[in-house]
């Protein structure tokens, strides 16, 4: 995708940076145009290094590229961050007095501004009738957050943390509809099975043995791929149904058990080219279901009923054995791990080993851990393969930007 992420002069221009970084992860081709006062809070070496492109920002330096019309006409997006009083307005008005603001007018795609000023500013009656102008035109302005200023002062005019621009960016892109279903995409055609949430093993009608997965990545997983072109099962182990724009494009397939997921994904796969196991799976479930309630003994003592386990199956070895015993590379395998570190290794050294006794073709590892990855909205995870030594690092970013790092590397796996 083509962003061009414009860049007025405010001291919030700092995060600008960490929100080109994360279009730069996600593959996004970004091109920085800042205006004159932007250069003054960070320097286009900063923005020329980070973007991997030269930076304009007026419109008379590569005149014969007429980069005016040009850079405005070619997005896929247009987001400013920081947006100042000043650039509000002359956006609002249609001048185009430098490179940014002749870009917002020849731009015929998506328009994101994050406003970011002192609240006087913000408040002021000009700046409000120009920020409805723009909204009343199509143009998505994020609301300032409430916080610390440049000065000693609080109130709205905060830009918002790079995160929530990057997840506000994409939601307004899957919401118009530049990457819906069926739109041409690296998955175009592809049957792919998600499995997402965690596995509850039931003790009695009241209890149960589960884990913390929230679902949350798994959704983003299925999301993407809608977007990406391809056919979405969802196998979904107690976790809300996804709720995004693609929501609808994808199959659900509610399950509770590691069993039963066990089951649901093996239909699933004798027509699947992209298998993805990012459920977390009970390993143990108890040996015997008791049909009413366990009771507490009134014996007076403390005493307090064993329960037994047994192994549920290993889901995602079985997966990548049944490939193997009927001689075919398709599937694509991609196996997860929630991984902490501890004295017999690192998180990494966890994840390699587990990519080598599951066998699968891309293992996604996660460190979890109290208010790691389980039920946030961020993470940081490691991609490996079993062919090549490199570790790709994505993050820490959001669940979504891990969704599209994992599927840009299924793609090239399918590729091959
Ligand atoms: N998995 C599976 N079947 C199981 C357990 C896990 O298919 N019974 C899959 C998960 O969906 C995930 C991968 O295996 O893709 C790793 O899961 P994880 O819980 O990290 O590993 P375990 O195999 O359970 O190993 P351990 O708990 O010993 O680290």
């Amino acid at each position: 995708m083509r962003v061009v992420l414009g860049v007025s002069g405010g001291i919030a221009a700092y995060k600008a940076c960490a929100l080109l970084r994360l279009f730069r992860e996600a593959g996004d081709d970004v091109t920085v145009v800042p205006t004159r006062a932007a250069l003054h809070f960070v320097g286009e070496t900063t923005w020329a290094a980070l973007s991997g492109r030269p930076v304009q920002t007026d419109v008379w330096a590569q005149a014969h590229e007429v980069p005016h019309v040009r850079l405005g006409q070619e997005a896929d997006l247009v987001v400013v961050a920081p947006a100042t009083a000043d650039l509000l307005a002359r956006a609002a008005h249609g001048l185009a007095d430098d490179l940014l603001t002749s870009v917002l007018l020849t731009a015929r795609c998506p328009v994101v501004v994050a406003p970011a000023m002192h609240t006087e500013m913000w408040e002021h009656p000009a700046t409000v009738a120009n920020v409805a102008l723009l909204r009343r035109r199509g143009v998505e302005v994020i609301e300032p957050s409430s916080g610390r200023l440049t000065g000693a002062d609080t109130g709205p005019g905060r830009l918002p943390e790079a995160i929530e621009l990057y997840a506000a960016c994409r939601e307004v892109l899957a919401r118009v509809g530049t990457s819906t279903p069926g739109a041409s995409g690296p998955l175009t055609g592809r049957r792919v099975v998600v499995t997402a949430g965690g596995t509850r093993e039931p003790l009695d009608p009241v209890r149960y043995l589960g884990n913390r997965s929230s679902g949350k990545q798994g959704s983003a997983l299925a999301e993407v791929a809608v977007e990406l072109g391809a056919e979405v099962r969802l196998v979904s182990c107690n976790m809300p149904a996804p709720s995004g724009p693609t929501a609808g494009a994808i199959e659900c397939l509610p399950v509770q058990t590691a069993l039963e997921l066990q089951a649901a994904v093996r239909s699933a796969a004798s027509t699947a080219d992209v298998i993805v196991m990012c459920a977390a799976v009970a390993d143990f479930r108890p040996a015997h279901y008791q049909g009413a309630k366990i009771k507490k003994t009134d014996d007076g003592t403390e005493s307090a009923p064993t329960i037994e386990l047994v192994r549920n199956p290993d889901i995602l070895a079985g997966l990548v054995a049944e490939r193997a015993a009927a001689g075919a590379t398709s599937p694509v395998i991609v196996g997860f791990a929630a991984e902490t570190g501890d004295e017999q290794g690192t998180v990494l050294d966890h994840a390699r080993a587990k990519l080598a006794r599951k066998g699968c073709d891309l293992l996604v590892a996660n460190e979890v851990g109290v208010d790691k990855t389980f039920g946030q909205d961020t993470s940081t995870a490691y991609l490996l393969r079993p062919d090549n030594d490199e570790v790709t690092v994505v993050g820490p970013t959001t669940k979504r930007a891990v969704a599209e790092a994992v599927w840009r590397a299924v793609a090239d796996l399918l590729a091959r």
